[in-house]
């Protein structure tokens, strides 16, 4: 049982007690009832408090249940809900610290509630794709009025409970307590005192719900969420549910709620928050590498090379209050680091978004050096210089030297093989890969690259690390490009197969950007520079000489067209401007060698476009699975989410190709495969696609 039931006198008080924030699982839920049913049948008892131990009244649904039939399971919340109702004594709830979701919904069951100040209130539903479902879309605005109610609703945001208390004529806190610490006593007394008075058990089904200006009201409600809520059906449901609450009896907007929350769970978009809510909490667990490993220390931070990535890898060291230490060649080098990182924290400033005071406390915790002996006091130390194997060799004997036994030695290398740079030092058990994305101080992805012998300690570490500079770490094995990079690779072939067989680059980043990607493939190689990708396949041409690629990218580099920064790319660029013009240069460029090639092209479909860059991210992530780089498919997800601008509302990948099935998608792939234009032997479905979809099954 998950609630405990003790009786203090006359008032029985009955705890919920599932850590580690109460969430209302089937244990917990029959634990209520039955304390209920006590307190009910127990002469003595006059009244009955329920609360929640630990650091929460109750967060609401018991995540462990998702999609498990026990979430369904009787008594379910609405059940227990309509008990608390029916309780012949006085019920008060005594809320702190956390009320949120199923919590804050059976809260509002009781007949009365104390709270804490402080505490965090919510109804976060919206966040994943629903409604709330027990009610809060009916009850909330009987006790806060309709527009607070359906701003909460719809933002799915916590706010703090003495905010509300302090709402004229708001009646969802009948008393505010003094403190968390005291909230049960205070509970404990006010439901004695309105056990003396009797009379009858007032219930939040029988307030009023009107809002003065009606459905005017409403259809300007509608109009503002629907504009700022695009590709997410949930957030204007939200809305209707709570006009229903203004237009309906109680029972029937209930049943109105019930209505609109199962169809909203079969949703697609549902189904992809759902899907990146449990992915982000799993992406942190790694199989092998319990989660009481003993982690190091992490004081100091050094950073080698100031340039793109290695100023803004700083910066995220700084915003979390931790020092960092910057090593450069030249002073130079390190005068035009230093002044970026100083250029992106004023302009933070300018916005009014970073004061000056905190501006003045990250810069002092930022140092120089040109010296190597100046890093031998450093925890952390994050390589981020050249792309180039003998440099980082270089910079890693070096730091082999200097480092002191039991720091962590991490390189921010794109591609090249962790392995190899940890064998540079005698300690490779020392060594990780922590790949950031550009720009490093805002991306949310850190590839964390586990070479074969790093230490179970330094991962469980630099994950931890992660999260306090607010990244989504996921762990990749060593392979060429890691996840995300190994995966884009493909999805770039076919961006360029499909300029040679008739798209133009625009048709190309239109369709793919009308399926939700943030940017098209051209659009992010001008703005990521096209030499970037135009110097790994040269090296990669020496080692997989084997793979086809299309001639087109590097006839574009080989113009000087590099993108946003030297003004052209796949696009024209005006000075001083991002915005991606055609390029009739290019078009001619690309109709040229098609002729070359003896093409003649042909018209694409946006939505055969959409299917090759989209599969061939799938196949590639399917046998990054196979191959073990990747753990689950949902850290695969996390990644083209967090790093890759994934459609959100698709829940990444990985969980898209599964909703469109695996027997459809391997079907697909194996008709791109009879292109004589495409690279066949890619388009062989990946074995764990075959097999999954002979089992029926998908990625999850
Ligand atoms: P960058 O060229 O902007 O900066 C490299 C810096 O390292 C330069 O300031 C250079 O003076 C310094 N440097 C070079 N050799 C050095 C040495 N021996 N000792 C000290 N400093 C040295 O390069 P960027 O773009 O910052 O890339 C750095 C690393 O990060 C590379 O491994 C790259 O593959 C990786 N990376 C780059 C991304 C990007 O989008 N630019 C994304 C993710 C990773």
């Amino acid at each position: 049982m998950t609630a405990e039931y003790k009786v203090h006198g006359d008032v029985a008080v009955i705890t919920l007690n599932n850590p580690p924030v109460n969430g209302l699982g089937h244990a917990t839920r029959l634990g209520i009832t039955e304390g209920l049913a006590k307190a009910q049948a127990d002469a003595a008892v006059k009244s009955v408090v329920v609360t929640g131990a630990g650091k929460a009244f109750s967060g609401g649904a018991d995540i462990k249940e998702f999609g498990t039939p026990k979430a369904l399971a009787e008594p379910n919340l609405l059940s227990v809900i309509l008990a608390l109702e029916a309780c012949t004594k006085p019920v008060v709830a005594a809320i702190h610290t956390v009320c949120m979701g199923g919590g804050l919904e059976l809260s509002l069951g009781c007949h009365y509630r104390v709270a804490a100040p402080g505490t965090n209130v919510a109804l976060p539903e919206v966040k994943l794709g629903l409604i709330p479902g027990a009610g809060g879309t009916q009850r909330l605005p009987r006790v806060l009025g309709v527009e607070t109610a359906l701003n909460m609703i719809v933002s799915g945001e916590p706010v703090k409970s003495e905010l509300l208390a302090s709402l004229p004529g708001q009646k969802l806190f009948d008393k505010m307590a003094a403190s968390a610490e005291s909230v049960v006593e205070e509970a404990i007394a006010f439901a004695k005192d309105v056990a003396g008075k009797g009379g009858e058990l007032p219930l939040v089904r029988n307030l009023p719900c009107k809002h003065p200006q009606g459905d005017a009201y409403f259809q300007f409600a509608k109009n503002m969420v629907g504009g700022m809520s695009k590709n997410f059906p949930a957030p204007l449901k939200c809305v209707d549910a709570v006009q229903a609450a203004t237009k309906m009896k109680f029972d029937d907007g209930m049943a109105e709620e019930r209505r609109i929350f199962t169809a909203l769970m079969f949703t697609p978009e549902s189904s992809a928050l759902r899907h990146i809510f449990m992915a982000e909490r799993a992406a942190s667990k790694i199989p092998d590498v319990p989660e009481d490993t003993p982690k190091r220390d992490i004081k100091t931070v050094g950073v080698i090379g100031a340039g793109t990535m290695g100023g803004g890898i700083s910066m995220n060291f700084l915003n979390a209050g931790i020092p960092v230490k910057i090593l450069e060649m030249k002073q130079e080098a390190l005068d035009r680091g230093i002044g970026i990182i100083k250029k992106n924290y004023e302009a933070q400033v300018k916005k009014g978004k970073l004061k000056q005071d905190k501006y003045d406390q990250r810069m002092s915790l930022l140092s120089t050096t040109l010296s190597y002996d100046d890093l031998k006091d450093c925890d952390l130390i994050i390589e981020a210089v050249f792309e180039e194997m003998g440099v980082k060799e270089q910079v890693f004997k070096k730091l082999d030297e200097v480092a002191k036994p039991g720091a962590i030695l991490a390189s921010n290398t794109s591609t090249l093989d962790v392995n190899k740079i940890a064998s540079f030092t005698k300690r490779p058990q020392d060594v990780v890969g922590m790949h950031f994305f550009s720009p490093a101080n805002v991306m949310k992805l850190l590839e964390v690259v586990r070479g074969e012998k790093t230490a179970k300690d330094v991962l469980a570490t630099v994950m931890a690390l992660g999260k306090k500079i607010k990244k989504t770490a996921v762990v990749s094995g060593v392979c060429d490009g890691f996840i995300g990079n190994r995966m884009i690779e493909q999805y770039s072939r076919q961006a360029g197969f499909l300029l040679d067989e008739g798209a133009t680059p625009q048709q190309v980043d239109k369709a793919i950007e009308k399926f939700g990607f943030a940017m098209g493939p051209f659009r992010m190689g001008d703005l990521a520079g096209n030499d970037i990708g135009w110097a790994i396949r040269k090296r990669r041409a020496v080692e997989r000489a084997d793979m086809k690629y299309s001639k087109t990218a590097d006839k574009l580099c080989e113009l000087g067209r590099f993108g946003q920064k030297t003004g052209a790319g796949w696009y024209d660029y005006q000075a001083g401007k991002r915005e991606a013009i055609p390029s009739e240069l290019v078009n001619k460029m690309i109709e040229d060698h098609r002729k070359e090639l003896g093409i003649t092209p042909r018209k694409i479909s946006d939505e055969e476009i959409v299917q090759r860059l989209v599969f061939a991210l799938v196949n590639e992530g399917a046998h990054i699975l196979e191959d073990g780089i990747a753990s689950k498919a949902g850290d695969i997800d996390m990644v083209y989410l967090t790093g890759y601008g994934f459609p959100v509302w698709r829940g990444g990948p990985m969980h898209y190709a599964s909703q469109v099935g695996l027997y459809n998608v391997a079907a697909t792939m194996r008709r791109f495969a009879l292109n004589p234009r495409d690279d066949a032997a890619f388009w062989e479905p990946a074995k764990l696609i075959t097999k999954l979809a002979a089992e029926g099954k998908s990625f999850s």
